[in-house]
């Protein structure tokens, strides 16, 4: 159910990918998820005015790309030359793949004029996609909603004109900006998408289960699916995916979840300093401990340290409680 795709001369062959997502799809998160076999990671959404103004916090989040996996950097604005210049200082920092953002729904975002509300000004969204076609050598992509709200559902048009332009992969989010977060995504609604355009095309939207993952691609007709919040916490997720699509079966979780956390930990304290590492740090902790036992008070208490030894001893502790509890 899972074939290659080619996203330009960029071939994934498993299309499973993290989603983008600010303050979480950060250095540390991708590397690990990557670690996990994902087929792609997004980066942050990256505000393009900040980025060619050299933004200091902007320039942390577009750390130049250096692994040796792919890496779509993604890109939100609405100035087509400001999009293009910060689309080549990405390519020129390693990014593998530029995506474009025309779903954030946000309201500081769509106040600026960017992420979803360019839904609503397909001129303008066009402009801005063959501008930063025209600016790199690497592949450009879109990430989308399905409309503006269920009156204007206006996914397969927008996503047509970005074929015309020279995109060469696009993801849709299964609501429209006005669901925000709410209800379900509907995957069924993408199809509208598949059958307008013959671009590798990912479902995206509330993917949290393996019989998510197979419903998504079969209602969607969609190549692969992008998982977001479903890898929170279970970064092993995107894993049990494609082992299922490999062989048929749902890999165990890991055993050695202490382990990964730790690292994921140390990772996080090493990108951001203890200064900032810390608080950053304590929502994926947060996620790791969902559903066990005495994660509440965990919680509690852990968001009260600031020594990233004292964490790191407090998980331990943590996990050998579950094995005492178990
Ligand atoms: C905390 C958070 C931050 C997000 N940031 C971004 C972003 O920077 N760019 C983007 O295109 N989508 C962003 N999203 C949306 C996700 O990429 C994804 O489309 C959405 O969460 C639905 O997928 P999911 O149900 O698998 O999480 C964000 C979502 C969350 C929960």
């Amino acid at each position: 159910m899972l074939n290659p795709i080619h996203i330009g001369d960029i071939k994934i062959d498993s299309p499973v990918f993290l989603a983008p997502m600010s303050g979480i799809s950060d250095l540390p998160f991708r590397d690990l998820v990557q670690s996990f076999g994902a087929g792609l990671v997004f980066s942050e959404m990256i505000a393009s005015r900040e980025m060619i103004n050299h933004s200091a916090e902007t320039l942390r989040m577009s750390t130049p790309h250096n692994r040796d996996y792919p890496l779509a950097v993604q890109l939100a604005g609405h100035d087509p030359e400001v999009m293009a210049e910060a689309a080549k200082m990405n390519e020129d920092r390693g990014a593998s793949i530029i995506d474009i953002n025309f779903g954030c729904p946000v309201k500081k975002i769509v106040k600026k004029y960017a992420g979803s509300a360019l839904m609503q000004d397909e001129d303008l969204a066009t402009d801005i996609m063959e501008a930063v076609v025209k600016a790199v050598n690497i592949p450009v992509t879109m990430k989308t909603r399905l409309g503006w709200d269920a009156e204007n559902l206006n996914a397969p048009s927008l996503c047509k004109r970005a074929e015309d332009v020279g995109i060469k992969m696009i993801t849709i989010h299964g609501r429209t900006r006005e669901q925000m977060y709410n209800g379900h995504a509907d995957w069924t609604a993408i199809r509208k998408v598949r059958d307008a355009i013959s671009l590798p095309l990912i479902a995206n939207g509330d993917i949290e289960t393996i019989d998510d993952v197979k419903a998504a691609l079969q209602q969607s007709g969609a190549d692969g699916v992008m998982i977001g919040r479903g890898t929170q916490g279970r970064p092993w997720f995107i894993k049990q995916v494609m082992g299922y699509f490999q062989s048929g079966e749902v890999l165990p979780k890991p055993d050695n979840q202490l382990d990964i956390i730790l690292n994921h930990y140390d990772a996080m304290i090493d990108h951001y300093g203890e200064g900032k590492g810390v608080p950053i740090a304590r929502k994926h902790l947060a996620w790791y401990v969902t559903g066990m036992h005495g994660a509440n008070e965990f919680r509690a208490e852990m968001n009260r340290v600031k020594d990233p030894s004292t964490v790191k001893s407090m998980l331990c502790d943590f996990f050998e409680g579950q094995i005492l509890a178990a």
